[in-house]
């Protein structure tokens, strides 16, 4: 009997927890969350059934994923479980499409309607956002976000933890550092060389 744990109950992880369903590949989904508050209550039909203190309870019987849309927290929180020994899932909603010669890490999610094109690389713990699409041969760091609607052309590198705005795009053989944030609806037409806030059409580094 497959199990998956989801660790964050917010929006991000409820998210996950409708994705993992849509799958269908696992018999339980439950979350953990640290807010005392929750547990013992559920999201959308799922139970929060204990917090991340008593993780070590879980760690054999239960599949990961990290349902927390900051990635810092995401990278914490990732590197915790594989240290434990966890077993981290990739969840990869049915509607996604994905390209040959694709590569994607474990603890990724990609989203509704999502698209990821041939020969591109996912890294460890990314988010692929619905409706967001991932053009050919590129190389997404750990714990990258593509959020919702946002377009990243052909060839284009970017940095880990980097967040790629709703409705951003970013033009084709580019590179973005890491630890950015471009924002919604921005548009990259050149290379990202330092971490930073990026607005506007162009995107323009903004030092707030
Ligand atoms: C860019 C962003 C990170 C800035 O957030 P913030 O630091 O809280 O900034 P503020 O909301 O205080 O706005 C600061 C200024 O930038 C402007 N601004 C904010 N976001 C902007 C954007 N995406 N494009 C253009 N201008 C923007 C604001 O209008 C404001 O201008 P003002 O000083 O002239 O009034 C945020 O607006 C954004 O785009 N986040 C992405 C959200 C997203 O994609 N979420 C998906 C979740 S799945």
């Amino acid at each position: 009997m497959k199990k998956l744990l989801i660790i964050g109950a917010s929006g991000h992880g409820k998210v996950v927890a409708n994705i993992a369903h849509d799958c269908g590949d696992w018999n339980e989904i439950s979350f953990l969350d640290d807010d005392l508050n929750k547990v013992g209550s559920s999201l959308i039909g799922f139970n929060i059934i204990d917090t991340t203190a008593n993780l070590e309870l879980y760690i054999d019987d239960y599949e990961f994923v990290v349902g927390i849309g900051d990635a810092y927290v995401r990278e914490e929180v990732t590197h915790k479980l594989l240290e434990m020994g966890a077993y981290l899932s990739t969840l990869i909603h049915p509607s996604a499409v994905i390209g040959l010669d694709v590569k994607i890490d474990q603890g990724t999610v990609l989203m509704p309607m999502c698209v990821v094109n041939s020969s591109s690389t996912i890294g460890l713990g990314c988010i692929i956002n619905t409706g967001s699409t991932v053009d050919h041969d590129c190389e997404l760091g750990a714990f990258v976000h593509v959020s919702p609607g946002s377009t990243i052309a052909g060839t284009v590198k970017i940095g880990s933890r980097t967040w790629i705005g709703t409705g951003a795009r970013i033009i084709n053989n580019l590179s973005v550092f890491q630890d950015c944030t471009i924002a919604a609806g921005a548009v990259v037409v050149k290379s990202i060389n330092s971490p930073g806030l990026y607005i506007g059409i162009p995107a323009r580094e903004v030092i707030k």
